[in-house]
């Protein structure tokens, strides 16, 4: 979370400062600043809001030094004080910080400092400027061994140098127009350049405009090798509205690839225990939600599954099994508790596999071993492509393992088609305070994705719930100002599911039916048929698309959900 971007060089540096926040503003939009060399010393811009705020106050910057951020607070609220850069005392050094040092407050009382912020990372400079050696570099690398936690950090010297340096979270350089640059996505760099360079875990970089040079932990200097940039999507022509609405739909396409690619290659390259015994998946939010759904796909094959929340299972007592496959799935790779848990199953020596979108991400590098989905960049804070990307790798995957036709897969994908949810119901849904999303088997957690969806950018109190579970006490919340949107395309549970409809009804809950079935008396979105494993991908679009229309009519931006950013990089 936060975005850093620095460059150096004789081209437009604040424009392309300004470019590269407003791509990593998905990372953070709470407030956003800017520090550059003015008359020989550093003077910085910062507010509270988000790039075009800070765009209009940077307006006739000239510099060809620039360090820049966007923020999501960890330390400190959202103010103007605790945007970054943050200066030191001296005033002759400001830094750019993604990430948390968690032993700032110790720092902090060891340090006489008339403090503007409440942040971590005006401590973290603070004590860079401190340390006793005789250039930046080293004494940002002597400060980094005082400091705990994770920091990806770019400083601008009142000389004009740049140093930048990071601990588990990413930073990237390149070189751009012969000038320098250090941000923490590669998407920063799409379109600037094919090559950049990946520090590792304790590298630094040192930005000149004459060049670049690398430093490991010790302070000794190291080779390091560029490597290519993937392509990203560009927002199709057709829906340029929002990040959300384009990613939407892409739907198909996504289908598409993933599964032209998994014909193509099969999973052969994919490392699997040889007495392969259970498979277990870990991530968080949506992609949580697909491990779900994935795991119902290889309980079908006969292999005992689990799915665990990523936060609950780093810190959990789960009994690990040497002939079993943990499977990380993460759309960016990055999310910190997804990281902590693969670190630990690395340490156990059972067998790891990574579900991501992100090239070169963390956790590929972790487990060594990756499925990739093929989503494509997703910006969009509220993730839909993605979901349906690692959904249908994971059902080809246990179609792989289980030895089944994948003819199934090809005509629900042929057949694809995006349903859009009607503007009458989106109309008709408005009059509810809460919205409680029901289902049973996989269509509860379609359930649990449509809630997430629609509390994430529309922050309408939602919940999601087995609806065999109803009257066991979340019955209770059901009035005349609920409404239930009842999920149904699993024809094992039909009759059961539509008792628990009529339970709602009778105690005077409104129902809205997302279903491959007509129902009598019930509004109803009708979605078409697929086989009913694949139903959880023709389901969730209309339901993702309820969460966009309901936000937009609320008048909220759905590519900016207020308290949340995209990439999850602290616990
Ligand atoms: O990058 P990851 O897939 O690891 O992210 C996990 C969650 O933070 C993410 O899916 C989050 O729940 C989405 N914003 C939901 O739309």
């Amino acid at each position: 979370m936060c975005g850093i971007c620095a460059c150096i060089g004789n081209f437009l540096c604040k424009d392309f400062i300004i470019d590269g926040l407003k791509k990593l503003e998905y990372r953070g939009y709470d407030s956003a600043g800017i520090s550059f060399i003015d008359n020989n010393a550093l003077k910085v811009i910062k507010t509270v809001g988000d790039i075009d705020a800070l765009s209009k106050l940077a307006e006739g910057v000239k510099a060809d030094a620039i360090i820049g951020h966007t923020r999501w607070a960890t330390h400190g609220g959202v103010t103007v004080e605790n945007a970054h850069p943050h200066l030191s005392k001296s005033g002759k050094l400001a830094i750019v910080h993604n990430g948390v040092i968690e032993n700032y407050k110790d720092l902090k009382a060891q340090m006489d400092v008339e403090w503007k912020s409440s942040t971590d990372s005006e401590v973290f400079v603070n004590l860079i400027e401190r340390q006793k050696e005789d250039c930046l570099i080293r004494k940002v690398i002597s400060a980094s061994k005082k400091v705990e936690g994770s920091f990806a950090i770019a400083l601008l010297s009142a000389d004009g140098e740049i140093v930048a340096g990071r601990r588990e979270n990413p930073l990237y350089i390149a070189e751009v127009d012969g000038g320098f640059v250090a941000t923490s996505d590669l998407y920063v760099l799409s379109e600037k350049t094919e090559n950049y360079f990946a520090l590792e875990n304790d590298e630094f970089a040192v930005l000149k405009k004459s060049g670049v040079e690398f430093y490991d932990k010790n302070g000794e200097k190291i080779a390091k090798k560029q490597q290519k940039i993937e392509k990203f999507n560009k927002i199709s022509a057709k829906f340029k509205n929002t990040h959300m609405e384009s990613e939407i739909f892409e739907a198909k396409d996504v289908l598409e690839k993933t599964l032209d690619f998994y014909l193509k290659y099969g999973f052969s390259t994919i490392k699997i225990p040889k007495n392969l015994q259970e498979i277990n998946f870990i991530a968080c939010g949506t992609a949580y939600h697909s491990g779900l759904v994935a795991a119902e796909y290889f309980k079908k094959i006969g292999l005992p599954s689990h799915t665990y929340i990523a936060s609950e299972f780093r810190y959990g007592n789960e009994v690990l099994n040497l002939n079993a496959l943990y499977v990380f799935i993460s759309q960016s790779g990055e999310t910190a508790d997804t990281i902590a848990s693969a670190k630990l199953i690395k340490e156990s020596g059972c067998k790891m596999l990574a579900v991501t979108n992100t090239q070169n991400c963390f956790l590929n590098q972790i487990c060594q071993n990756v499925l990739p989905t093929f989503a494509g960049k997703e910006i969009a804070v509220a993730s839909t492509k993605a979901y349906l990307a690692q959904v249908f790798s994971l059902y080809l995957f246990a179609c792989f393992l289980g030895g089944r036709d994948v003819k199934e897969a090809s005509d629900a994908v042929s057949k694809f088609e995006i349903v859009d949810f009607p503007d009458s119901l989106t109309q008709y849904a408005l009059k509810f305070k809460k919205i409680i999303f029901v289902g049973r088997g996989l269509d509860y957690i379609t359930a649990l994705e449509a809630s997430l969806k629609l509390k994430e950018i529309s922050y309408i109190n939602s919940i999601a719930i087995a609806s065999g579970e109803l009257k066991h006490g979340t019955l209770a919340l059901v009035d005349n100002e609920t409404l239930v949107v009842g999920i149904l395309t699993q024809q094992k549970t039909r009759e059961k599911f539509l008792t628990n409809l009529e339970e709602v009804k009778a105690r005077g809950g409104e129902i809205l039916l997302v279903s491959n079935c007509i129902e009598e008396g019930y509004n109803c979105l009708t979605l078409p048929n697929c086989a009913e494993d694949l139903m959880p991908i023709y389901s969730v679009v209309p339901l993702q698309i309820f969460a966009l229309k309901m936000c937009k009519k609320l008048g909220f931006n759905p590519d900016k959900p207020r308290n949340l950013a995209k990439s999850v990089t602290v616990e």
